[in-house]
């Protein structure tokens, strides 16, 4: 069982080591956060992410109308009133804003608590059947392509073509896109796209026995572009508790309602991230142009090849391409053998300006040469795709018959 999360608005200081005493011996409750004020309440709201709320009728700012206020603006957060006495006034002042439990001061231990559960339970079942209602219209046919932008060399950037190419996708294909970062330990995308993360693939850890589309859908978090994320830990630590297991289910639910999958990976193998080479359709290898990098992917197919990774998933990506550069791309493509797919240039100031900005480059410059070079890369991946276009096309005919 999940935890349950209780934020505790209340400025009577004997009431609220009540409830502190008592929860603090509770399995399952964690509190989030504790306010004195309807205001102090309000700002916290969006840190503690509360399941339930425990609402002293009396604090500053008036206890109801806090209620009502959050009500309104989070309707699945479920309240529970601390009132004095029990007055038909009160009780109806409780139902208007929207409480689904009123306890009396004071309360016994398994009053609160069990007052806790009840209402936590009655909401997630509300949530379960909105869930399967809309799971009917949700599915899709067509599995979704899974994009793992992969190198053994930091910095080459992946982050960087991994952002920008979902963004990409998204802006020309007008499909569904998400980008996954399993740069568990220094994942960055999230700061590249200037979002800040209100869950991570740690809270979808935390709920893989129950995760479906919906549930894995609340833990993505959107960008203005039209894609979703979902965000690396906040705390590498965490990091050991996720496995090769736990990525495979993400990355299949993904698929079951993304079109595009692209996933941000980290710079080195290991077993809990091999799922996304597994469920790659394509393989993107980046490299720049430097004997480094080139060393390195060169390293790096030879470990494919011997895990006998299928060849024609892996394609190669030059990345921060100079024509200035004593090592020209087909020296690349010689020394490693491998045709280039797709080659970005270096574009410092822009890529500089972009990173400053928060704002991917292909947004930010949609005209320039770089951007342009993103349109081609997804001009290719989309196109390789095409014959899951007319699939899909196949089986939309095939519903309305
Ligand atoms: N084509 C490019 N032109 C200029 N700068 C780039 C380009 N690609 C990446 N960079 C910069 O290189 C640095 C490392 O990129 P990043 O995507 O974080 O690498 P990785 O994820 O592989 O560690 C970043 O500062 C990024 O802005
Ligand atoms: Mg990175």
């Amino acid at each position: 069982m999940e935890h349950i999360k209780v934020l505790i608005v209340e400025d009577d200081p004997e009431k609220r080591s009540t409830v502190l005493n008592i929860l603090s011996n509770v399995e399952y409750i964690t509190l989030t956060g504790e306010a004195g004020s309807a205001e102090e309440a309000l700002e916290m709201l969006d840190r503690a992410i509360p399941d339930v709320m425990l609402i002293g009728a009396y604090v500053p700012g008036d206890g109801y109308k806090l209620a009502e206020k959050v009500t309104g603006s989070s309707p699945w957060v479920s309240i529970i009133m601390i009132e004095e006495d029990l007055r038909e006034e009160t009780m109806r002042k409780a139902i208007f804003a929207g409480a689904k439990d009123m306890l009396i001061y004071p309360f016994s231990p398994s009053k609160l608590v069990d007052s806790i559960y009840r209402t936590y339970q009655l909401e997630r079942k509300k949530q379960v059947i909105h869930r399967d209602k809309t799971s009917v219209l949700k599915k899709k046919s067509q599995k979704g392509q899974v994009i793992t932008v992969f190198s053994t060399k930091g910095g080459v950037g992946r982050t960087f073509i991994a952002t920008n190419l979902a963004v990409s996708l998204a802006q020309h294909t007008r499909e569904k896109v998400v980008l996954v970062d399993l740069d568990l330990d220094f994942g960055n995308a999230a700061l590249a796209l200037n979002i800040i993360p209100r869950y991570t693939i740690t809270d979808v850890v935390n709920d893989i026995r129950n995760l479906d589309h919906d549930l894995m859908e609340s833990y993505l978090i959107p960008h203005r572009s039209g894609i979703k994320v979902l965000a690396a830990n906040a705390q590498p630590q965490m990091a050991e508790f996720i496995n090769a297991e736990h990525i495979e289910i993400i990355i299949k639910v993904l698929q079951s309602f993304f079109d595009y999958v692209v996933v941000d990976m980290p710079a080195r193998f290991y077993e809990a991230i091999d799922s996304a080479f597994q469920e790659a359709d394509l393989l993107l290898l980046v490299t720049t142009q430097d004997v480094a990098a080139i060393r390195n992917i060169k390293a790096c197919m030879v470990s494919l090849n011997s895990l006998n990774y299928p060849r024609q998933k892996i394609k190669l990506l030059l990345n921060r391409a100079e024509s200035r550069s004593d090592i020209k791309t087909r020296d690349v493509e010689t020394t490693l053998n491998y045709n280039l797919y797709a080659i970005i240039p270096e574009e410092h100031k822009l890529v500089s300006s972009s990173l400053n900005k928060g704002i991917p480059v292909v947004l930010l410059y949609p005209r320039a040469k770089i951007s342009r070079s993103f349109l081609d890369l997804t001009r290719k991946i989309s196109g390789s795709s095409q014959e899951k276009v007319i699939e899909k096309s196949e089986n939309a005919v095939e519903a309305v018959e």
